[in-house]
């Protein structure tokens, strides 16, 4: 119930100069897009970086509790937008895992996307009062997306991330708060 409210809110939502959307994915149609999206593009700093059609179908889009948005630029989808933990908005604190196309990445989506799904959670659930997120590490360009977004670093997590191949790496924890969201210093839309 949450999550068809948030998606029914979120339809199509304009993201500046570059002309992205954000549309909720339409399931189980998407389903098949979801796993080629998934398992033709690598995720190097996720803990499987590469995902069989089989292993990409089990990463979960849609329940009680999370919900997905494309991210496309005109008719191309350019990305995928996952938002978790949103069964306990007023006390808790949603997490997003955010997955750009390897043939659009450096071009500034992600912090446009960031940009937008913090503005759309504070706006569409008055009563939030923080976003969190993890990242690996290593993984420089999710952490200048993390800084031009007002995102502030909170946490290392030494060796909490375990990687596909048994290693370990650090994990870096981020959050904003809804009155930080709205500091005019505190973005960057270039
Ligand atoms: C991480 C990710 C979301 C960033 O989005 P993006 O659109 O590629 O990044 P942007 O174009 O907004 O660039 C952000 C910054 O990172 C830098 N950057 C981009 N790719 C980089 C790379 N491979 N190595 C180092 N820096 C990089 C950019 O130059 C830019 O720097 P600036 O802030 O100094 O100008 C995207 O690359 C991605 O989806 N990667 C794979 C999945 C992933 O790691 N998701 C994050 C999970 S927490």
């Amino acid at each position: 119930m949450l999550v068809s409210a948030l998606q029914i809110a979120g339809a199509a939502w304009e993201a500046g100069r570059m002309d992205l959307q954000f549309k909720p994915l339409d399931l189980p149609a998407d389903e098949p897009a979801v796993v080629e999206f998934l398992s033709t593009n690598e995720w190097p700093f996720h803990a499987e970086p590469h995902l069989s059609s089989d292993t990409a179908a089990q990463v979960r889009v849609e329940s009680d509790d999370i919900t997905s948005f494309w991210i496309c630029e005109g008719v191309t989808t350019v990305g995928l937008l996952r938002i978790m933990d949103l069964d306990d908005l007023e006390a808790g604190s949603p997490l997003f895992d955010l997955r750009v196309a390897e043939a659009h990445r450096g071009r500034r989506i992600g912090r446009r996307s960031v940009t937008w799904l913090t503005d759309y959670l504070f706006t569409t659930y008055p009563a939030l009062h923080r976003i969190e997120a993890t990242t690996r590490d290593d993984n420089v360009a999710m952490q200048s997306v993390f800084a031009h977004c007002g995102y502030r670093l909170e946490g290392r997590f030494v060796e909490a991330w375990t990687n596909a191949d048994g290693s370990r790496s650090d994990a870096l924890s981020y959050a904003i708060l809804r009155h930080e969201n709205y500091l005019p210093t505190n973005k960057s839309l270039g």
